[in-house]
């Protein structure tokens, strides 16, 4: 009786860890396969910005909702691409607020690998 238990649960165990690799394979995070060609700020970053922060960071919003974080704002924006907040705070980084703010959602990889591609390349008001 005990080994048939132990038998069970080894099997258990087993199934679960291949379940979970399947489920790696049909969920790839595909960072390699992310474009990041023509990376600009108007055509690439402000779609990213719009559907996931300006709900609570575009200039009229941000008073309420966004603790005063004015993200539509080309030159406040820039603060915090300058003072890596901006990155951090998408990356769940420790040491700033994880953002979007209110769940543990993380936007999108090819999103994060944008944004960091933009700042890389200048953070240019283009
Ligand atoms: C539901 C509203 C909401 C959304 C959506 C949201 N934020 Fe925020 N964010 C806040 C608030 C409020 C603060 C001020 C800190 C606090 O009170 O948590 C903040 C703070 C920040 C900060 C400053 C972090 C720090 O530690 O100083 C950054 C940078 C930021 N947000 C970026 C973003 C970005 C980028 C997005 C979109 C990916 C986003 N936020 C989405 C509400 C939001």
């Amino acid at each position: 009786m005990k080994f048939k238990q132990i038998l069970f649960l080894g099997l258990v165990i087993l199934f679960s860890s291949c379940y979970y690799d399947v489920e790696e394979e049909l969920y790839p995070t595909n960072i390699s396969k992310c474009d990041t060609t023509n990376t600009k700020l108007s055509t690439k970053i402000k779609p990213i910005l719009i559907k996931n922060c300006y709900v609570c960071h575009s200039v009229s919003n941000s008073i309420n909702l966004g603790g005063n974080i004015d993200l539509e704002t080309y030159t406040e924006l820039k603060k915090y691409v300058d003072n890596s907040k901006l990155l951090m705070s998408i990356k769940h980084q420790s040491g700033v607020w994880s953002m979007p703010k209110g769940t543990s959602y993380k936007i999108p990889a090819c999103d994060i690998n944008k944004i960091e591609y933009w700042i890389k390349i200048g953070a240019k008001n283009d």
